[in-house]
């Protein structure tokens, strides 16, 4: 019995270890888009130009408003503009992480390119010889979508899902408090699953710009996400996302809690009364249990990640705009 004690302990003590070491905050990949219709020479002014845009916004994450930040480089005709956006609630660290290892990795990735955007999960940046600044581009886009279905009442989900993002994208775009142009919401669908749904556009967008480009990534959830889990439309000037997993940082004041629907009704009794003996009996089963429910937890939390990795993107939007879509 002791040793077995001993073994719980420490496999409880593993999966702790195991789940901690996930919360280390690393930026996540997501897409990136290389626009190869307006090539240049991999030697050019213009190139020079891209790589100093690069690290100015590298080295601007300081500077940023609501993590929001735009800058040039270089001179007419080889002028390149340059934003890069955070998400609303990661951390500055992170926002720095990011915006470095995100400049990086499209420097690599677009090589002959004018235009380009890469999105991670906690940063957007982009570039391009056209001024984007206060300018609304919906093009390219990037759909992405979970493998996962719902379960249960999928158009109870959809309802849902169209008033949660109805409801955060007028509060992002008129009614914007904070400057961020970010919001993110929970509600209720099952008992057992939320709702979570995250809306962003760029700040330097009026009111009006933000409204229609989150109305035109709202309008694609259909064509990319019905009846999944999870969907991402990634535009450069606006974002979304939901999941029924969180994928923000949860903040009870930041967040927009919204009534669900159809309000489930509670079927759970008042406590009983359990004696002791019938305690101790339950004890033992119950510690196991919940050793293999951890453990069955985390083999399902890789598996839900390498799935969410796995992307469909879909070809839906590729009539929007002429470009690649790349995976990895
Ligand atoms: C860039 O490289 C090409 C060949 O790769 C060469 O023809 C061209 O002169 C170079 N341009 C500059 C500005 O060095
Ligand atoms: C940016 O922040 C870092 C560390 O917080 C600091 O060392 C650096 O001087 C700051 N840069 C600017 C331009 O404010
Ligand atoms: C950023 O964009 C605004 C217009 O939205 C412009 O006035 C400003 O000069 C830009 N900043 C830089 C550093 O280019
Ligand atoms: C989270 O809430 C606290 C107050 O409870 C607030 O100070 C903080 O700014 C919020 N963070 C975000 C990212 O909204
Ligand atoms: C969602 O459910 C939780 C727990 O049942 C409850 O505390 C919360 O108020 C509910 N939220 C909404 C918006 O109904
Ligand atoms: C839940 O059920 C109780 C009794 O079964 C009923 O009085 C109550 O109105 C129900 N609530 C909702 C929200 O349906
Ligand atoms: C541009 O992309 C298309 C596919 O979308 C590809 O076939 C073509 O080779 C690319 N052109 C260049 C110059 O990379």
């Amino acid at each position: 019995m002791a040793s077995l004690f001993a073994t719980i302990v420490f496999v409880l003590l593993f999966i702790f270890l195991s789940f901690s070491s996930h919360g280390e905050a690393a930026p996540t990949y997501s897409s990136h888009y290389c626009d190869n219709i307006t090539s240049f020479m991999p030697n050019s002014t213009y190139r020079a130009n891209i790589r100093t845009l690069l690290s100015s916004l590298s080295s601007h994450t300081n500077s940023s408003t609501n993590g929001f930040y735009n800058t040039t480089a270089g001179r007419d005709p080889d002028l390149v503009y340059g934003t890069f956006l955070c998400r609303g609630d990661v951390s500055a660290d992170l926002c720095r992480k990011c915006v470095e290892i995100a400049s990086n990795d499209i420097a690599r990735r677009c090589v002959t390119e004018k235009l380009g955007v890469i999105w991670y999960d906690e940063c957007t940046l982009r570039y391009s010889d056209q001024n984007i600044f206060s300018i609304i581009r919906e093009v390219p886009g990037i759909d992405i979508s979970s493998s996962k279905s719902i379960q249960g009442d999928k158009d109870g989900f959809n309802q849902l899902l169209s008033s949660v993002m109805n409801s955060l994208m007028n509060r992002v775009a008129y009614d914007d408090q904070s400057g961020k142009r970010f919001a993110t919401g929970e509600a209720n669908f099952t008992r057992l699953q939320t709702l979570y749904s995250l809306v962003q556009c760029t700040p330097d967008l009026t009111d009006a710009l933000c409204f229609r480009c989150l109305q035109s990534a709202i309008a694609s959830i259909p064509m990319c996400c019905d009846g999944k889990q999870g969907g991402r439309v990634l535009l450069p000037s606006c974002n979304i996302r939901y999941d029924t997993s969180p994928f923000y940082r949860l903040n009870g004041t930041a967040a927009v809690v919204l009534p669900s629907p159809s309000p489930p009704n509670s079927t759970t009794q008042g406590k009983r009364k359990t004696s002791s003996p019938i305690i101790i009996a339950i004890v033992a089963p119950v510690v196991t249990s919940l050793v293999l429910l951890a453990l069955g937890l985390l083999v399902l939390r890789k598996k839900a990640r390498n799935k969410y990795n796995a992307v469909k993107v879909d070809s839906a939007r590729s009539t929007r705009g002429n470009y690649v879509m790349d995976k990895k």
